[in-house]
């Protein structure tokens, strides 16, 4: 029987270590600040933010929400950047994404200090990544590599493939596993033969934003499975077919409108991996937990202390 990876217990060990950490700069006058800013009201995005919040309050951390209409552009976003990079009491920063079409990502990433770049996604974070330097690394997959590590999955000379080659999961979180010395392959939709390519992974990363797609036929039986997916299903007939027919999400779906499913097919992974991420409840809850881990960080480097 496969072993389900917990992300949540997960979650729950890395909360238990940051705390400690919380109070002691807390006892020098340096509770750890996080800036969130949120434009405009993406659905899926006020949920996201709304636990960052509230899991910054568990750790007894300040956090603030900054929530500039849809309509603003790049230049009056800058200048709210520029106001968070200069405070004194915010230690990380986070843009959430994505952001309306009118404004310039690029240059809103770039702006953020790098020292107070929590997601990791500043070109400057990105090139420390790259060369294997300290700096803050992007949350899902630096989550990705503490559950690997905390279930003791062993990574050196493993094969590793990962599918979708993003700038915030993809390309980062196979950057992370190279330098564990894991043989990388990065696949995407251009990629010839993926289900053959990914049957030949001992590790495989799903994380190209397709329901259910790696299926049976894309794993080796006994291969760690880490689905990256959140992907929402919002008529009954792709519940009963992913699902094949389950009676408990046909009624979840009458009940809510809507069943979660990750980029894997979550029968086959059951019955062909050896250890896989459940969705929900596997990578999701250790991005919220990297994020504090990297506010928390961002805030000994600022007073010195690490
Ligand atoms: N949108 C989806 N995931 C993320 C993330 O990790 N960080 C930010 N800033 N936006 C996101």
């Amino acid at each position: 029987m496969a072993r389900i990876i917990d992300g949540n217990r997960i979650r729950e060990q890395i909360k238990g270590e940051l705390k400690p950490r919380v109070s002691r700069l807390a006892a020098r006058k340096r509770v750890p600040g996080l800036a969130v800013v949120l434009v405009g009201n993406h659905a899926a995005s006020e949920v996201y933010v709304r636990n960052k919040v509230k899991t910054c309050q568990e750790l007894g951390m300040c956090s603030e929400q900054i929530t500039p209409p849809d309509s603003i552009s790049t230049e009056e976003l800058l200048l709210i950047v520029d106001e968070l990079n200069a405070r004194e009491d915010v230690d990380g920063i986070l843009v959430q994404l994505p952001l309306p079409k009118q404004v310039d990502t690029k240059r809103i990433l770039l702006a953020i200090s790098p020292e107070k770049d929590v997601d990791g996604f500043h070109p400057y974070n990105v090139g420390c990544l790259v060369a294997a330097l300290p700096a803050p690394r992007a949350c899902t997959p630096a989550g990705i590599l503490q559950l690997l590590k905390r279930y003791q999955i062993p990574i050196a000379g493993k094969r590793a493939v990962v599918v979708g080659r993003s700038d915030i999961v993809g390309k980062p979180v196979a950057l992370l596993l190279l330098h564990e010395h894991a043989t990388v392959t990065i696949c995407h939709s251009k990629t010839a033969d993926l289900a053959g390519v990914c049957r030949e992974a001992d590790i495989l990363v799903a994380a190209m934003g397709r329901p259910a797609m790696v299926t049976a036929d894309f794993i080796k039986p006994g291969a760690t499975v880490i689905d990256v997916g959140t992907n929402s299903l919002e008529t009954r007939q792709d519940v009963a077919r992913i699902f094949r027919n389950s009676a408990e999400r046909l009624a979840a779906f009458d009940k809510r409108g809507r069943v979660l499913v990750g980029d894997v097919d979550p029968i086959d992974v059951v019955e062909k991996s050896a250890a896989y991420t459940p969705v929900p409840g596997g990578v999701g809850p250790l991005t919220i937990a990297m994020l504090m881990a990297n506010t928390v960080e961002s805030a000994e480097r600022r007073l010195g202390v690490c």
